[in-house]
């Protein structure tokens, strides 16, 4: 993975069909994706479940592109090696998920995946300014984590404070919830560089009309500039 700051669409899978993740996945991936989010819950840390190691070392089969992969787990450490086994390029945790983020980020990439860092609406940004040397991903949640389909909460400010935060640092700054059209430019243009985004690119679309989460991607795309 080379970094740049282009900007990249990072369809959730959240949206896709869960009794044929491998046909959705090759499918985004034809149609434009350039990385597959995959998001990890454990109706503990937030209220719903969707699966786990094993399921997201299927998953890896079918991804060509970039495993994002966002854990909504806590605790993450115990896990973190499990993940790096299933084949995650970057593991993402919360900050609210446990007291240690720092020893959390230095164990994600001692197991040799891109660390990601993860803050709820609710948290500042601050709250990851002494680890923005230890990451490779802010992501900015723009709804209460737990489900697809969230209306959008404007955290641009937040966006231009870690923007301006990670300086020249090599960090991505992602945007998970609510992103269609209208927010991604908003976001984009705040200083974010990699859109999620679940309903709005599977809406009306499906694997034996994968046609449509292309016009989608692409419609994402060209809205974000
Ligand atoms: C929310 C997840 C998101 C979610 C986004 O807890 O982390 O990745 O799937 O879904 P949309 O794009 O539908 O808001
Ligand atoms: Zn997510």
């Amino acid at each position: 993975m080379t970094f740049d700051r282009r900007v990249k669409i990072a369809p959730s899978i959240l949206s896709a069909d869960f009794a044929n993740f491998g046909a959705e996945i090759r499918a985004i991936e034809d149609q434009g994706a350039d990385w597959v989010h995959v998001d990890v819950m454990d109706n503990h840390f937030v209220p719903n479940l969707t699966f786990g190691p094993p399921a997201v070392k299927a998953f890896r089969r079918h991804v060509k592109t970039v495993m994002d992969v966002h854990l909504m787990i806590a605790p993450v450490d115990p896990f973190i090696e499990a993940y790096a086994e299933a084949g995650a390029d970057i593991l993402t945790a919360h900050v609210e998920a446990g007291p240690h983020i720092h020893r959390t980020l230095q164990a994600i990439r001692g197991a040799g995946m891109k660390a990601g860092v993860a803050l709820n609406p609710g948290t500042p940004a601050e709250a990851v300014a002494h680890v923005l040397d230890m990451a490779d991903l802010v992501c900015v949640m723009t709804v209460n984590p737990g489900f697809g389909g969230q209306k959008f909460i404007d955290m641009t400010a937040k966006v231009r404070a870690l923007r301006a935060m990670i300086g020249d640092r090599p960090v991505h700054i992602e945007i998970d919830g609510g992103v269609d059209t209208v927010t991604a430019p908003l976001v984009v243009a705040a200083g974010a560089d990699v859109l999620v985004a679940g309903s709005a690119v599977f809406k009306g679309g499906s694997v034996e009309a994968p046609e449509v989460y292309g016009q989608n991607i692409a419609a994402i795309r060209k809205a974000a500039g």
